[in-house]
């Protein structure tokens, strides 16, 4: 049986690990080719030799423009052209709001929301030119539907992913390219281990506790996993997405339900 995305071409920004790499194994299953877009290629490496085949290390840093655009033409040079992005890269820091610095705030939004919107640029750029549209899905987050007291640069980069998908959804449905994006909840992992650890260095707790707290709060009942986020991701870059245009879908156990 063909996949859902068969001969599909896909390039998703920090896919080396977490979200990024769950997306690319189930990009890969369902028939995608995928390239691993990393700023560590090394892990992206590893990673594309882990899903096999359908999977190639491509290295990219995101904040740099001649990086996005040589990713991008690594995949036109190595599949005729990308049909799905999904721009996954991001970092978190926090800080209350007397103690930002301006690199960490410079830093946030260079990778989260520059990097986000000049990879969908370049990426728009090459579909049009192909002339077969394509999807694009961002990666929001719980925190871009409100502010939290701690992780307020954080938290405006994610507001920022869902009003650029908002417009670049509206702008670029007239090439048949769809622009929406996912808002995880709380996602167990890596990045989870680093946001616990500065939680407990602001907040003055124990490693560990932060993460049993949160996944208590969902009303699911737990922390998310990146499988929860997969058919999701899966969905949005397949045919069934075509009329859905511009929009931000929660996939968080219940944490944000408008
Ligand atoms: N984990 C969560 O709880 C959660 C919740 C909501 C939203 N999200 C979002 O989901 C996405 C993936 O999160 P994750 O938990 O897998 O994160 P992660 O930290 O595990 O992975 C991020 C990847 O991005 C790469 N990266 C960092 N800077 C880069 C750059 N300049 N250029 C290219 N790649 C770069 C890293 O090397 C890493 O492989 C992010 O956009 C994140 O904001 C995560």
């Amino acid at each position: 049986m063909n996949g859902r995305l068969e001969g599909k071409s896909a390039l998703i920004t920090g896919s080396a690990r977490g979200i990024g790499r769950a997306f690319a194994e189930a990009y890969a299953r369902e028939g995608a080719t995928v390239a691993i877009a990393d700023i560590d290629i090394k892990k992206a490496t590893e990673t594309a030799r882990d899903i096999g085949q359908r999977a190639y290390p491509v290295k990219m840093d995101v904040t740099d423009q001649s990086s996005i655009e040589a990713a991008i033409h690594a995949v036109d040079d190595n599949t005729g052209g990308i049909d799905i992005l999904i721009n996954n890269a991001a970092i978190f820091d926090l800080a209350p709001i007397v103690d930002i610095t301006r690199p960490s705030f410079e830093k946030l939004f260079a990778i989260n929301v520059g990097g986000s919107l000049f990879t969908m640029q370049s990426a728009a750029r090459s579909m049009i030119v192909r002339g077969r549209g394509g999807k694009i899905i961002n990666m929001a987050s719980q925190a871009g539907r409100r502010g939290e007291a701690l992780v307020a640069v954080y938290c405006a980069t994610k507001a920022a992913i869902i009003s650029f998908t908002q417009s670049a959804g509206l702008d670029l449905i007239k090439f048949g390219i769809n622009v929406n994006a996912i808002a995880p909840g709380v996602v167990d992992g890596e990045h989870w281990d680093g946001v616990d650890a500065l939680f407990a260095k602001y907040e003055n707790r124990p490693l560990g506790e932060k993460k049993k707290m949160v996944g208590a709060a969902v009303s699911f009942g737990r922390m998310g996993t990146a499988q929860d986020l997969v058919g999701m991701a899966v969905f949005l870059a397949s045919q069934e997405a075509d009329y859905i245009v511009g929009q931000t879908y929660n996939v968080d156990g219940g944490n944000w339900t408008t």
